[in-house]
């Protein structure tokens, strides 16, 4: 088995075939996901010291986000059954990719979505790929629990993480992550809404390991937001709230997942407030050229937590997975960011302004 991986990209399935459940090869519906860099941090010294950070753009991926490494299974699964529908419950990224892949698959999809809750960007996708958008007046929560009952009566395929080939295809995240470092990193931070991914990262470490491509596995370092925090409080909760609208879940469908990945890895589940994911937010973009969504600027608020925690040291090596692009939430950006300087048509007004 070989550690790097060259040549033309043709997606997670293609790409990873001997780690996933088989899908036929007409089956395959890819938009040639996955791939995405590992992008090194090198000015946040001043917060974060001599440890190392290196951030997954997962907002590269084709519709922006890392929920295409599963849908590409998700969606090829159900074409392989002979599904003619797909359905999800979503914050938004996931109706986003379900709607992409069933749309380069001929399927219908089917999207629930809290209503207002959803950032442009991401409802935009999900109308443009012709889905059905459902603005459910509930939340994330009740959406998901409806889907559930949908997909056990009609004919029409789940593609949340629930369906267990949105994990297979995540977890090819971590097998990219030991590719390019040659091993495991010391620890991998990342947001935790539905609880999915932290999971299908574990499982891709462990699947690695096993077989003798790593020797090593990391602390699995989850970060919910304060007012969405039900794995860290022990229970769910009924009203999530945070500016992270990506992670607004009060009731994960994975929890059990995420705590094996937690305890198993002697790693944490902990939390961030608003302010802890917008100051990341803004760092990333301004100081790291990196723009992601706020959700996902809760791994590097973790980062800063834990390092002022004195958990991280010197020489670590640590990995923040970014899992959504910035331009899903133009809104946010706009509101926290500074604000365009308005000028006349006029050189000396305008290079006055510049400050020359
Ligand atoms: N970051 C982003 C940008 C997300 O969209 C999500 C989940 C997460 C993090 C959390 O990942 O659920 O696997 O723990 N978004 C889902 C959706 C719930 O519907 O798009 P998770």
């Amino acid at each position: 088995m070989q550690l790097t991986r060259k040549g033309l990209w043709e997606g997670v399935i293609r790409g990873y075939r001997e780690f996933l459940p088989r899908v036929n090869d007409e089956s395959i519906v890819t938009l040639k996901e996955g791939n995405t860099p590992l992008i090194e941090a090198v000015n946040l010294k001043d917060i974060l010291g001599d440890i190392r950070l290196l951030l997954k753009y997962e907002g590269v991926n084709p519709t922006g986000s890392f929920k295409d490494r599963g849908m590409t299974m998700a969606v090829s699964g159900a074409k392989q059954e002979g599904s003619q529908a797909v359905i999800c419950a979503s914050t938004g990224n996931t109706s986003a990719s379900a709607a992409a892949y069933a749309a380069k698959a001929s399927m219908k999809a089917f999207v629930l979505v809290p209503e207002g809750a959803i950032a442009k960007g991401k409802l935009s996708q999900a109308m443009m790929h012709g889905a059905m958008v459902l603005e459910v007046k509930g939340s994330f929560d009740e959406a998901l629990a409806i889907v559930i009952e949908i997909t056990a009566n009609y004919p029409v395929t789940m593609v949340n993480s629930l369906n267990p080939l949105r994990i297979e295809g995540q977890k090819t995240a971590a097998f990219e992550v030991c590719e390019h470092l040659g091993h495991a990193p010391t620890y991998h931070f990342i947001p935790v809404g539905n609880a999915g991914n932290i999971t299908a990262y574990w499982k891709g470490y462990k699947e690695y390991r096993s077989k003798g491509i790593t020797s090593n596995l990391p602390k699995m370092m989850g970060f919910q937001a304060e007012g969405a925090a039900p794995i860290v409080r022990g229970e769910p909760v009924t009203d999530p709230r945070t500016v992270a609208s990506a992670i607004r879940i009060g009731n994960p469908a994975s929890w059990k997942g995420a705590l094996e990945a937690r305890d198993e890895s002697e790693g944490t589940i902990d939390m961030v407030s608003d302010e802890e994911i917008l100051e990341a937010y803004g760092l990333l973009s301004s100081r790291e050229g990196v723009f992601c969504e706020p959700a996902s600027a809760a791994s590097l608020a973790g980062v800063i937590k834990k390092k002022k925690e004195d958990v991280l040291s010197d020489g670590d090596t640590v990995v923040c997975t970014l899992t959504g692009h910035g331009l899903k939430d133009p809104d946010i950006a706009i509101e926290t960011a500074r604000e365009p300087v308005k000028v006349a048509a006029d050189i000396d007004k305008i290079v006055e302004v510049m400050g020359f």
